[in-house]
This record gives structure tokens, sequence and C-alpha cells, in this order.
């Protein structure tokens, strides 16, 4: 059954996507568990959505990385907020533009560690209390670069086709159950993904000049979309891009 208020963890909530989420999501009246590294934002978001929606809302400190910080973050807030019923693994990242050889081991291991590993870690431990609350959704953040790979991007590519074939095999493992599998995957959204990706402001504002990229609520829109539906339609995948954006390779810019 529908819970009146569903209860949405959200990993990578302290900017971009995460954060817009939390504010539309609690917008609708559901309650949230809000996580990533730096607390200190995420805290801040939770005090701000507690008070202007009444929504109860919970902050963590997590490093999706990590086995014993994601197991203590998703059970402090399933204990704190009574349950869980949507899970948005949604913390990632792209860390430099190397050609596949020159990937540094650090770049390496930073993005498949999160996009892959950490996706696992959030819905293995979340994954237990929508069942047996008998009724979730699980969200993937994918990328048009799960769909298209492009040059200086093997290993961001890599990941979120990796994502693109977890949230397939989830969706035919959890068959049977009322809990449906989604990937959002959005093409160029203006967050902080380029400031991490490049470490240059400079060149970060560069890749959305004279675009009207997405924005953080458009993606979060299309979550709240899936989610609203009606229990038996499950939306597998959204692919959303913005409209100056045809493919990978063809972006208009204007002057
Ligand atoms: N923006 C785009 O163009 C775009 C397009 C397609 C897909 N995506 C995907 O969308 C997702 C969100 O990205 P965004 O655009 O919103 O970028 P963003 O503004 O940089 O947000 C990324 C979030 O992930 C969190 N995060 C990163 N590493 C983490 C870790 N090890 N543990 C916990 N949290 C971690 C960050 O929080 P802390 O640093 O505080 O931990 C931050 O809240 C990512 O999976 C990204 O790959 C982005």
């Amino acid at each position: 059954m529908r819970p009146e208020h569903p209860i949405v963890l959200i990993t990578g909530a302290s900017s971009g996507f995460g954060e817009a989420m939390a504010r539309l999501l609690a917008s609708q009246g559901c309650h949230l568990a809000l996580g990533a590294r730096r607390v200190e934002r995420v805290q801040a978001l939770a005090d701000e959505l507690i008070k202007a929606h009444g929504i109860k809302a919970y902050a963590g400190a997590v490093d999706t990385r990590v086995t014993a910080s994601v197991d203590a973050f998703v059970a402090a807030a399933a204990e704190q907020l009574g349950g869980l019923h949507v899970l948005v693994a949604n913390a990632g990242l792209a860390s430099g533009t190397y050609k596949l050889w020159e990937t540094p081991d650090e770049d390496l291991e930073a993005m498949l560690r999160t996009n892959v590993e950490g996706v696992v870690k959030t819905i293995r431990a979340g994954l237990p209390h929508l069942r047996q609350a008998g009724w979730g959704h699980i969200f993937f953040i994918g990328s048009t670069a799960g769909h298209q790979p492009y040059e200086g991007g093997s290993v961001y590519c890599a990941s979120k086709f990796g994502v693109k074939a977890m949230a397939q095999s989830l969706r035919l493992e959890v068959n049977g159950e009322q809990i449906r599998v989604t990937s959002v995957d959005p093409g160029m959204a203006e967050t902080e993904f380029s400031d991490v990706r490049l470490k240059d402001r400079d060149k970060a504002k560069a890749v959305y000049q004279g675009v009207k990229a997405l924005s953080a609520y458009d993606v979060a829109e299309c979550i709240r979309w899936c989610l609203m539906l009606p229990d038996h339609v499950n939306i597998d995948e959204v692919l959303v891009k913005c409209v100056d954006q045809a493919s990978v390779h063809k972006v208009h810019r204007r002057a």
C-alpha cells in the first residue's frame, strides 16, 4: 500500500540533483533522509525543509564508497524516520577528462567506487526496509554517458553503463514485489558536477556557455513524476536532455 507520506532516502543531497529532489519532494509532503560527506550542508537543508514544510527529515554524514558508513547512515535514517520507502542512489561524480590510457588510479577509483560500488552499497542497505514496508521505489541516476560513450569519458561512461545494467538486473530480481525500479538518465545539467570534474571554475562555466542546460530541478521533476504515478506503473528509464543538446556530440551554443 502506498504510504500517504513516503519516506525518501537521497544520497548526494548536499548539492545539485540531490538537493533539488529534497526540496521538491519535501514540498510534496515526503519525509526525507539526506546524506552526503558535507554533513553541514545536508543538516542545514534538513532543518530548512522541516521548518518550511512540517516534514520529518534526518541528515547524516555518509561516504557511499565505504560499507560501514552507508550501513550506519541507512540504519540511523530508518530508525529515526520509522522506515524507508524510496531510495535515490544519486551520489556520484566524474573526475577528469582523461583518455583511457591516461587515467590516474585516483580518478579511476573515485568514479568506480562512488558510481558503481556506492550505488550497490546504498541499495543493498536500503532494500530490506522497502521490503518490510511492502512498497518501494528505487531510483538510479544514470546519464547520457551510459547510452553514448565519448572521448575523455571512458571510465565515467563505463560507470554509467554499469548503472544502466544494475537497474535492469535489479528490476528482474525484484519482479513480483511491489518495488519499482527507475533509472533517470540526464544529459548536461548545470550543477557542481563540472566543478568537481574539472577542478576549475572558469572551465566548468565554459561547459554551459551559450547553452540553456537542464537545471537540477528539471531532473528532480522527473523523479517526482515517476514516483507519483499509480503503483502499477513503472517507468524503466527517463532519458532527459535540454533542447540545445541533440546528442553527446551535438550541442547548440548561442553566441
Ligand atoms: N550534472 C550533470 O550534467 C549530470 C548528468 C548526468 C548524470 N549526472 C549524475 O547525477 C548525479 C548527481 O550529480 P550532480 O550533477 O547533482 O553533481 P553535484 O552537484 O556535484 O552533486 C554530487 C553529489 O554527490 C555527492 N557525493 C559525491 N561523492 C560522494 C561520496 N563518496 N559519498 C557521498 N556522497 C557523495 C556530493 O556530496 P559531498 O561532496 O558532500 O559528499 C554531492 O551531493 C551523479 O551521479 C552524476 O554522475 C550528472
